[in-house]
């Protein structure tokens, strides 16, 4: 039997269902069906147009008008300009709040489809067909949509639900080594914010991880996504402070990703040091000790993600970290760990020294 389960996001009338299984992008139809649109947009990323294939033509066999568009690949993509075309797109086809938006691809095409979506005619339907483990594990969950500025990433967006989310592990098939092992840095990033058990089971089974075994796929997405849709709907809008958890080692992250150039980087791979660089500014005030360092270190390294970056000036990275709009009173607010499992906000001052010692401690 096709091994499938799915992960029901509670969110009041803006609720949703998650559907995982291996091989279920042939049943694409059942749940776009069950929505009933009388239109479909299908936004597709030009790195998957054979999973595209696959669902447009399951989809024509049940809806009578589908307009398809292709979005260049990459992160340049998710920019107003682009947006703009699909606005576009959706207009010339005379798209309403009873078509539905389809976005399929990582996380770019995801978060720039529903923002679309979630624009267009102040709202349409949206439906993610995310194909990234990144976007598998993060993006399906959560509503945040969006677009960058040239200045700042993911500035404009927007809150909105996706009607509903199907994960087809398969899609991974086609997905570059380095693309896939940078989203176990989120995986990861789940056990050791809110659940040691968890964990545990990474600790145990990275062979597994590292060759894609299916049926452990299925099981660690549904994991991830039941764990970030648990703290959504406490705290749907961000409004407070428990989504912040879900930052852990992206302060740091964000510092390198933007200091040392988007692209040298993968995002996960820099969340992977940042938080090995929380895990040390926890050690050096005393939340945890040098064992839980260690053992988070070396589940980063089996996995294959780096556990340093190359050598940079610090003060451009500290000066990033100041400008975090989730900062308050131009304090570094950071996601500290307290043991594997749990972690705590911390917006009390820290002495630069300190960071500066974290960074000295995880260049190459
Ligand atoms: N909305 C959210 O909650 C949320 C959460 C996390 C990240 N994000 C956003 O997601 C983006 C990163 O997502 P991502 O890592 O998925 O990046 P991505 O969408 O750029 O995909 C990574 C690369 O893989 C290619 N690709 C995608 N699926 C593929 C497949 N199945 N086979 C082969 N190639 C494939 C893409 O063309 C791209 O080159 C960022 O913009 C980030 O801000 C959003
Ligand atoms: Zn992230």
């Amino acid at each position: 039997m096709i091994k499938q389960t799915s992960v029901f996001v509670r969110l009041g009338e803006q609720s949703y269902e998650i559907e995982i299984g291996i091989g279920n992008l042939a049943s694409i139809g059942s749940p776009i069906q069950k929505l009933n649109p009388s239109k479909l947009f299908l936004i597709y990323d030009e790195n998957v147009v054979m999973h595209f294939q696959v669902v447009q033509e399951l989809l024509c066999e049940i809806i009578s008008e589908v307009h398809s568009h292709k979005v260049a690949s990459g992160e340049a993509s998710k920019c107003i300009g682009v947006a703009n075309e699909l606005w576009d797109f959706l207009s010339r086809h005379q798209a309403d709040r009873n078509s539905m938006v389809v976005a399929i691809g990582g996380g770019v095409v995801g978060d720039l489809a529903g923002f679309v979506a979630a624009t267009y005619a102040r709202g349409v339907p949206f439906f993610q067909i995310p194909t990234t483990l990144l976007s598998h594990v993060d993006s399906s969950v959560g509503g945040k949509t969006g677009v960058n500025l040239p200045s700042a990433k993911n500035m404009v967006g927007a809150f909105w639900q996706p009607a509903g989310v199907l994960i087809d592990t398969q899609t991974l098939s086609t997905l570059e080594d380095r693309e896939y092992v940078s989203g176990l840095a989120e995986v990861i990033k789940y056990g050791l914010i809110m659940d040691e058990p968890f964990f545990e089971k990474l600790e145990a089974n990275v062979a597994g991880l590292k060759h894609r075994d299916a049926d452990l796929l299925v099981d660690v997405i549904a994991h991830c996504c039941r764990l970030k849709a648990n703290v959504v709907e406490e705290d749907e809008k961000e409004t407070l402070g428990r989504r912040a958890i879900l930052n852990y080692g992206h302060t740091f992250a964000h510092a390198f990703e933007s200091v040392l150039g988007y692209g040298t980087y993968l995002h996960g791979e820099a969340v992977a040091v940042g938080m090995l660089c929380a895990g040390s500014l926890a050690k050096k005030m005393g939340r945890v000790n040098q064992a839980f360092c260690d053992r988070q270190e070396e589940l980063v390294r089996k996995v294959g993600l780096p556990v340093k970056v190359d050598r940079t000036d610090i003060q451009p990275l500290i000066d990033v970290m100041k400008r975090d709009k989730k900062n308050v009173s131009n304090r570094i607010r950071f996601i500290l760990p307290t043991g594997i499992g749990s972690v705590e906000l911390v917006d009390a001052p820290i002495k630069k020294e300190l960071i500066e010692s974290v960074f000295n401690e995880f260049f190459e």
